[in-house]
């Protein structure tokens, strides 16, 4: 993953040992309309090291790597189930856009989706 130059990769450490990660990816050079754009994706905080704040360091990490890089959205889509993801990212001023309902398939059943959308170049983001 550290070779595809389009990903950049944040990891957070509890007591210096690597716990958490996530990534941000960018549009292929031949996507020029949505250069301005980055996408987040997995991240996690492993269970022993959640609740210390790691999360949300990891994101504002991931936030600032994309203004860095001129970028002016970041996306993400999240699972209906995964409330904890929810509650960060729309406290950090993520909006949702939109839903799935058959966004997943978990032990046989559908779960639902959520799309969102953070403008990086609004006063306060
Ligand atoms: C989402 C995740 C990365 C957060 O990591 P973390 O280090 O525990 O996050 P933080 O300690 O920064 O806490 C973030 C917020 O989530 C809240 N939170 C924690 N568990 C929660 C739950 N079950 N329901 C609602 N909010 C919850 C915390 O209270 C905190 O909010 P606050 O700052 O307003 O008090 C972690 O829970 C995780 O890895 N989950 C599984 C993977 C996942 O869902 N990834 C999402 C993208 S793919």
């Amino acid at each position: 993953m550290l070779l595809v130059p389009e990903r950049r990769l944040v990891v957070g450490r509890l007591d210096g040992v690597i716990c958490g990660s996530a990534q941000l990816s960018r549009a292929p050079r031949n996507n020029e309309a949505q250069a301005m754009a980055g996408t987040v994706t997995g991240a996690f905080v492993a269970p022993w090291a959640r609740g210390h704040g790691i999360g949300r360091r990891i994101v504002t990490e991931i936030e600032q790597l994309a203004r860095e890089l001129g970028l002016l959205v970041l996306n993400l889509d999240l699972r209906d189930t995964q409330r904890a993801a929810i509650h960060l990212y729309e406290t950090l001023g993520y909006r949702r856009w939109g839903s799935h309902p058959l966004y997943a398939l978990v032990e046989g059943e559908f779960v639902p989706g959520h799309y969102y959308y953070k403008r990086l170049d609004e006063p306060g983001a």
